[in-house]
């Protein structure tokens, strides 16, 4: 794993954003698979201006592919991660629902959805697939403890992970859905490039324990120190250790 540490929250959401548009503006490149989440709002705002200062608007070619869902919420939620897709890169960028593909969290039956949504991953395989932290070492919602080869499955979210969403459902933990659809690690690590963000106060202990201990199933993204072309991305406070 590369490490890299810069002063800001903004310097490291632009340099995300700056790696992101590389490979989203590259029509070689396969999709990019994309993450939620508070840490890629600001991403998310640095690539949409980016793109807009930059005069680019023809964003037909873009093919994208979410990590995760919640079960029980679609788009016409706004809590759900979709709309969130739509909302931060979809609406600004004049980006179809179509081209951003997220699991349907509304499916009747998640376990098929997720073998459907994972067969679909897999027929294109993902570039640079952006990921978040989450305070007990998840990435996508890969809850601990978690193996490497994990595949794209429906998953009991736990206490803690529903705890530091709830911000989305009122500030209400029980509001939180109980399960998710997440791309597996296997998935997570089938990706040519990885690229971890990083940033806040409230991450430096995982994060810590990401970059100093082995990898085991306890932290779910120290599977990520196997990639060998992962980026991590940190801001000071994060990296405050
Ligand atoms: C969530 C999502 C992850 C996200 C992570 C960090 O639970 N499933 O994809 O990256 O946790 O979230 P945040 O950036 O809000 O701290």
């Amino acid at each position: 794993m590369k490490f890299t540490v810069l002063e800001t929250p903004l310097a490291v959401a632009e340099q995300a954003a700056a790696l992101l548009a590389e490979v989203l503006l590259d029509p070689s490149r396969a999709p990019s698979g994309l993450a939620t989440g508070r840490t890629m709002v600001a991403v998310y705002g640095c690539l949409v201006s980016l793109l807009q200062k930059a005069g680019i608007n023809n964003l037909s070619h873009w093919r994208s592919f979410n990590l995760d869902e919640y079960v029980g919420l679609g788009p016409g939620d706004k809590r759900s991660f979709a709309a969130y897709m739509d909302l931060h890169l979809g609406q600004p960028l004049a980006i179809p629902p179509t081209s951003m593909l997220l699991p349907n969290g509304l499916a009747p039956n998640p376990t098929l959805e997720a073998a459907r949504y994972s067969q679909q991953v897999q027929s294109q395989g993902i570039g640079l697939q952006l990921l978040g932290l989450g305070e007990n070492g998840h990435v996508g919602f890969n809850e601990p403890p978690c193996g490497a080869t994990a595949p794209c499955r429906c998953v009991l979210l736990s206490e803690a992970t529903r705890a530091q969403n709830a911000e989305a459902f009122g500030g209400q933990l029980l509001a939180v859905p109980e399960r998710a659809i997440t791309l597996g690690i296997a998935d997570i690590l089938a990706a040519d490039e990885l690229l971890l963000v990083v940033t806040g106060a409230n991450k430096s202990a995982v994060l810590r324990r990401l970059l100093e201990e082995p990898a085991q199933e306890a932290l779910p993204a120290s599977w990520l120190q196997s990639h060998p072309n992962c980026l991590v991305l940190a801001d000071r406070a994060a990296a405050n250790f």
